[in-house]
């Protein structure tokens, strides 16, 4: 039977939607309902045509069920319909914490929040005066990007995730078990797993993994609405070689354009975008510059001649375009990225404007938002056209995808524009699954000591929901930080898996410098911790690119079944082996609850967080060899040269640790140009021997000095081996292979 609304809401308030349960039925709609693959089910309302349940944007493919869900399955959605929405509620085992849902400002865990997921301009304020940030929910209902996904964590620390497969306006209610609303039918995929990692390579292989960024864009980057003209860019990274402040990329906001019109340059505030591009890269920057959707609405401009000739528009239900204000004057229109003909349209501009030396694009307003006056929604009666796989559709269907269609059209431009170069791209909204095409970041934020909170838990939130490769803007967009809120958002910063600093137009100067000689020095050395840790992160995300681990992980992960740790959000782990520990309040100090095991501190630049508490203390676990490599001012510098590897042993005297690296920026290392060795140590009696234990990849390993530094409880760190208390380190075992 088909189901209409109108019918249902005849029947009664309330319908139970039964699912189906046959392998034959299973097997006769992409969406229907049956067992995908092992510990993955989808459990759709049977009652309604296949062709009425939208297509999947989050998954890579359709991925039919192979056979009925066995009838012993853990996690099952009762799906129901009240005459106006679609509901899936799940219920949850006493002892269950959940948390994912996105991009969510608040506290780590999301049990007993609702989230409204609509990607929207509005910025995400400050909470009312007098309320607990650990209370806050809908004072920040603000999101620029959509997940409709939930991740539970029962007590005995298996794990299953709940995705809510549908790009409509979701409500996420987790104030009784899960529920998720939406006004048209969904399926839901439940992925069931040992542990909440278990559950998150499940995710990535449903919905994909980040792509093995370029080294340069883990780098430390600075920004701003905006430098202008082009020679304040150079000023400004001119100041940081002259500081010795490391620093990968220059970022380019709005005002390189003329008159704010895409694939424009101002001609005379950017006279000579390559000649820039040029002399940036000559001292080892790159640079990222800003796109928005919106296209100016004016004959003679040819990206909207064009456009309009191609009919790549966005149109009302009357045929008519859709108009209202972005960023030029007059009105623009937008283009409809859901039509195959309009990605591929969008791209044709790409390779003219990387060819002026242009490293990484960043999409911008691509909830998207209007942005004059802002906060005016976007009609959601706007009709998408689609094609190939995507059906025509209204905006309301279509919005939360808007982002993601507009990073896939963005990311496949740039890999065609330069097949050998990995694309950096990041984007302000976005879907999940979006993360096989761009980073994020936390869009518009505030200086103040909640929102670093927030910029510290939604991080660990979005690596939860599969987007690994997340920050927030360092020191807040609006308003300006105190010289401390900024040592401690630059401390813990330069950990964050992309990290930038990036302020509002005509807010006073944010550079590391900004803000006194103390701040500057706090600031060089939180950073020169994240160059000297770059082999690690690097081995990180290349990590998550095969298993769709987040690069920041909840000190939960460390041991899934201590209840003690789930609500654990100031610190985090960064990998599986760091602890960062970081002062993330003005006064009242947090209580940590960390990890139980062996935690030994470690220092990387002689660093003394606790002389300088913005500077966050940094543990290594007991059983890791962290591979670091040295101070340089950018990536194009040789980084290990020397390589050091810090040990820190387990109780029984040894420890394991993982590097990759390849060329840093290209397509080599997928034909096996790359070195992922994995070294070992063990003490016997005062000796600890480093040796390589297993090698992979085509790659030469480099010669070059290794020095081995052994953290001991008592804290002996930075160094050559021979320094070390206690502890011969046989430095010779290093290179025996
Ligand atoms: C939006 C972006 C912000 C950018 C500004 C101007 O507010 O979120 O990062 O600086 O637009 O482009």
């Amino acid at each position: 039977m088909r189901l209409n609304r109108k019918s249902l809401a005849a029947v009664g308030a309330f319908t139970l939607l039964t699912a189906c349960t046959s392998s034959e039925q299973a097997s006769s709609c992409p969406q229907s309902e049956g067992q995908i693959s092992t510990d993955v089910a989808r459990f759709s309302p049977s009652d309604v045509a296949c062709e009425d349940i939208p297509r999947s944007l989050a998954l890579l493919e359709p991925m039919p069920a192979t056979h009925g869900v066995p009838v012993d399955w853990r996690t099952r959605p009762v799906l129901s319909f009240d005459g106006d929405n679609y509901r899936a509620a799940i219920p949850i085992d006493d002892g269950t914490t959940l948390y994912g849902t996105g991009e969510i400002a608040g506290p780590l865990e999301r049990s007993g929040f609702v989230t409204d997921t609509w990607g929207e301009q509005p910025y995400r304020e400050d909470p009312p005066e007098g309320l607990n940030p650990q209370e806050y929910d809908d004072a920040t209902p603000r999101l620029f990007q959509a997940h409709p996904w939930v991740l539970g964590v029962r007590a005995d620390g298996s794990s299953f995730g709940a995705l809510a497969d549908t790009t409509y306006r979701t409500e996420i209610d987790l104030r009784n078990g899960i529920e998720f609303t939406a006004e048209a039918p969904f399926p839901v995929i439940i992925i069931e797993g040992d542990s909440p990692q278990a559950v998150l390579t499940k995710l990535g292989e449903l919905t994909g993994t980040v792509e093995l960024p370029p080294l340069w864009a883990l780098g430390y980057q600075q920004a701003r609405w905006s430098y202008f003209p082009d020679t304040r860019v150079k000023e400004i990274a001119d100041e940081f070689r002259a500081r010795g402040i490391p620093c990968d990329v220059i970022w380019i906001d709005i005002d390189y354009m003329d008159e704010f019109r895409v694939f424009t340059f101002h001609p005379e505030r950017f006279p000579d975008p390559p000649g820039l591009n040029d002399y940036l890269h000559s001292i080892g920057f790159k640079s990222v510059w800003i796109l928005d959707p919106g296209v100016q609405q004016k004959e003679g401009f040819f990206v909207y001649d064009e456009g309009l000739e191609g009919d790549h528009f966005l149109r009302r239900p009357d045929g008519k375009l859709f108009t209202a204000r972005s960023w030029p004057p007059g009105n623009s229109v937008w283009p409809d990225y859901t039509n195959p003909d309009t990605r591929a349209w969008w791209q044709t501009y790409i390779p003219d404007f990387l060819d002026n030396g242009v490293d990484g694009i960043w999409i911008d307003f691509n909830e998207p938002s209007i942005v004059f006056p802002l906060g005016t929604p976007t009609p959601e009666d706007l009709v998408h056209v689609g094609g190939a796989d995507l059906p025509p559709g209204t905006h309301a269907r279509y919005h939360n995808g808007y982002g993601m269609l507009m990073s896939q059209a963005t990311h496949e431009g740039m890999k065609l524009a330069r097949p050998g170069k990995r694309p950096f791209l990041l984007s302000r909204s976005n879907y999940i699954g979006g993360q096989r095409y761009a980073a994020m970041w936390t869009g518009d934020n505030s200086a103040s000591w909640d929102h670093l909170y927030w910029s510290v838990t939604m991080t660990l939130n979005m690596g939860l929901s599969g987007q690994p490769f997340a920050g927030p803007d360092i020191g807040g967009f609006f308003k300006t930080p105190t010289p401390e809120l900024y040592a401690h958002w630059i401390g813990v910063g330069a950990f964050f898996p992309f990290s930038r600093t990036h302020t509002i137009q005509l807010s006073p100067p944010q550079e590391p410098w900004s803000f006194g000689p103390e701040v500057e020095a706090i600031s060089k050395a939180a950073i020169e911790r994240r160059y000297r840790m770059l082999p690690y992160i690097y081995t990180l995300f290349r990590e998550s690119s095969l298993n769709g681990l987040p690069v920041w992980r909840p000190v939960f992960f460390a041991d899934p079944a201590d209840a003690t740790l789930r609500t654990e959000d100031h610190a985090f782990l960064l990998g599986a082996d760091v602890l960062v520990v970081p002062v993330l309040t003005e006064s009242d100090p947090h209580e940590f609850n960390l990890p139980s095991g062996i935690w030994r501190d470690f220092r990387l630049v002689g660093e003394d967080p606790s002389a300088t508490p913005s500077l966050p203390v940094l543990k290594l676990r007991g059983g890791a060899i962290l591979p670091v490599g040295r101070i340089v001012q950018n990536t194009t510098e040789a980084l290990l040269e020397p390589l050091t590897l810090i040990v820190s042993l387990d109780a029984s005297g040894r420890a394991e640790g993982i590097l990759y690296e390849d060329d840093g920026e290209g397509y080599a290392y997928v034909d096996g140009d790359y070195l992922l060795t994995t070294y070992v140590a063990e003490q016997t009696g005062d000796t600890v021997m480093v040796s390589v234990a297993t090698e992979e990849g085509d790659r030469q390993r480099p010669e070059r000095t290794v020095n081995v530094t052994v953290v001991t409880d008592d804290g002996a760190f930075d160094g050559s081996g021979s320094e070390t208390t206690g502890i011969t380190v046989d430095l010779s075992a290093e290179s025996a292979r």
